[in-house]
């Protein structure tokens, strides 16, 4: 009832089919919020705009690349749903079809800033591109890099008051 007077700060990664993309942001996030102790100041999950692996792990590669960095990742796909936009504050898209679907998708009335998390890296690499389709894991060794300096500089931002 009392939501909005609370401090936690929601933060929610949506891709395509919440399997390759948003769960390495997702993961990434997390650790950094633990690594800076501010983990009691988050609500932190992600989707996807598709439900086809729901109840699914991350790829097979998703996960080799987040272990390889020793980041820990347990959650299992899901959908966005119409809640969604009313219970995160930031709503991360990870290219131009994502976020376009989240701004068709969400109710007239959500607060939730829709924002591309590829805008936040200092590299200015903004595009998180879909590594589904690829035959190795070049692709998500890239976007686990991008997703790692992205999440780092929203949360610099965050921690300087500049969001
Ligand atoms: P993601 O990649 O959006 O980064 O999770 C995809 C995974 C699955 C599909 C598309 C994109 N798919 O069509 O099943």
């Amino acid at each position: 009832m009392f939501e909005t007077m609370s401090s936690t700060k929601g933060a929610l990664f949506v891709c395509l089919g919440n399997i390759c993309r948003s769960p390495i942001a997702e993961a990434v996030f997390l650790h950094l919020i633990k690594e800076r102790g501010t983990s009691d100041q988050w609500k932190v999950d992600s989707a996807g705009l598709g439900g086809w692996h729901s109840g699914n792990l991350p790829d097979s590669r998703a996960r080799a690349t987040l272990k390889k960095h020793q980041i820990e990742y347990n959650n299992t796909a899901r959908q966005i749903t119409p809640e969604d936009y009313y219970e995160y504050d930031y709503i991360f898209g990870m290219d131009k079809n994502n976020i376009s679907g989240l701004k068709r998708d969400a109710p007239s009335d959500s607060k939730a800033k829709i924002l591309l998390l590829g805008d936040f890296d200092p590299e200015g690499d903004n595009i998180i591109r879909d590594p589904y389709y690829d035959s190795g894991s070049e692709g998500f060794e890239k976007c686990y890099q991008q997703c790692w300096r992205s999440c780092k500089a929203f949360l610099d931002k965050v921690q300087n008051g500049e969001i």
